[in-house]
């Protein structure tokens, strides 16, 4: 037998071991807190956002396709679901005490800081599908969304998330049933009558992540604390307020939800989004691989300037076995931090830069892109193992 095969047989039976503890429930019944629950008049709805297992973990069986466009000169969020004309949600029903409740959450950089988000979602639907979608002003932009100005462009950059819930009828439980994450980049002319080019790059959930059998501790993103260091072992913090352009920084994650920190789950591949006043930018850092469980390191450099500077990181939170491999990277769960520091300004001898000398040098040296220098080896390694397990499966 080959290796692989080997590989791929202690993983399921790993995944199945795993698995030992959580009760089977009945197809009328979901499992709240590690207990079997009737749906009652609930499961028709509920058939919708059934998930299937694949790879030893659950799935969304129906995926919708996101997409945003400008309209009237204000931006449109759209997520469409084939074959979704039955679908029944808060949504479609206008009211709150049906079974699937849907709601729109907002974050800010690198999807820290979760807030509620007022905006209305409404749903339509075709002779097979069916949209839901929401609406920002263009009066909203500037306070709602990241920005990132040049000379002669405007980006916005925003983070977003649907979650689904059941609602059990007779406060029989809630359960969290999917999670249709997303971020988003728009870049407009100066005028905002243009919208130039976009980008939204999903990331769907189903179910949560649970550290606990019993399922009392899930989350679809876990917290960690972030901390620029002076060293590649972060022995200690870094003793500056004021990042120089171009220079090589370290930071350690530490994940500090609750279940998660110092067990067997690791930040992993992380992408950083460094917001400032008028600036945000995404820098793919490099990952050491250093740290206990519950922590990873990461290098990176900031070739643009900025004042009152955000640094927020959002990395995949994998568990620290071989499992991991067989996973799509898109699905992972998320663990999330941020810090900040008053400036990144351009030598270390020189003060932090007037807003004048922010939007000069970056429309110049880094305007509208990620400026990094070099891309992460990693994700595309990671990228061709799972192509290459994808296609010994098959
Ligand atoms: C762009 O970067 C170079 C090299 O760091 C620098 O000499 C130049 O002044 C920068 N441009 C502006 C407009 O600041």
């Amino acid at each position: 037998m080959k290796i692989f095969h080997l590989l791929l047989i202690s993983f399921l039976v790993f995944v199945a071991i795993s698995q030992e503890t959580t009760p089977t429930c009945t197809d009328d019944q979901v499992l709240v807190k590690g207990k079997c629950k009737d749906v009652q008049n609930c499961k028709t709805q509920l058939g919708f956002f059934k998930q299937t297992q694949a790879n030893g973990k659950k799935q969304i069986a129906k995926r919708p396709t996101f997409a945003l466009e400008l309209k009237d000169g204000n931006l449109q969020f759209s997520l469409t679901f084939a074959n979704g004309k039955d679908l029944q949600t808060s949504v479609e029903t206008g009211s709150t005490t049906t079974c699937i409740q849907i709601n729109l959450r907002r974050f800010g950089a690198a999807f820290t800081n979760e807030v509620a988000d007022a905006s209305v979602i409404t749903s339509t639907s075709t002779d097979t599908s069916r949209t839901w979608s929401f609406t920002v002003n263009k009066d909203q932009f500037d306070s709602i969304f990241l920005k990132d100005e040049s000379n002669d462009e405007i980006k916005y950059t925003g983070f977003y998330a649907i979650s689904v819930t059941l609602l059990l009828p007779n406060d029989n439980g809630i359960k969290p049933l999917a999670f249709f994450a997303f971020k988003f980049s728009a870049i407009f002319s100066k005028d905002l009558a243009t919208l130039k080019s976009s980008e939204i790059k999903p990331k769907v959930q189903a179910e949560q992540v649970c550290a606990d059998a019993a399922g009392e501790q899930c989350v679809n993103t876990a917290q960690s604390t972030l901390t620029l260091c002076s060293d590649d072992a972060c022995e200690t913090p870094l003793n500056t307020n004021e990042l120089v352009k171009g220079e090589t920084i370290y930071l350690k994650q530490s994940i500090t939800q609750e279940g998660f920190k110092g067990g067997k789950w690791k930040p992993m591949d992380a992408e950083i989004t460094v917001v400032a006043n008028g600036v945000t930018k995404s820098v793919k850092p490099k990952k050491l691989d250093k740290g206990q469980n519950g922590e990873q390191m990461y290098q990176l450099k900031l070739n643009f300037l900025g004042n009152k500077v955000t640094i927020g990181c959002e990395a995949q939170m994998g568990e620290t076995t071989a499992a991991r491999i067989l996973q799509e990277a898109a699905d992972d769960p998320s663990v999330v931090g941020s810090t900040s520091v008053s400036c990144i300004k351009e030598t270390s001898s020189s003060t932090c830069p007037t807003e004048e000398q922010v939007l000069t040098y970056n429309s110049e040296n880094c305007s509208g892109v990620s400026c990094d220098d070099d891309e992460s080896s990693n994700a595309m390694i990671f990228k061709v193992v799972i192509t290459m397990l994808g296609l010994l499966i098959l």
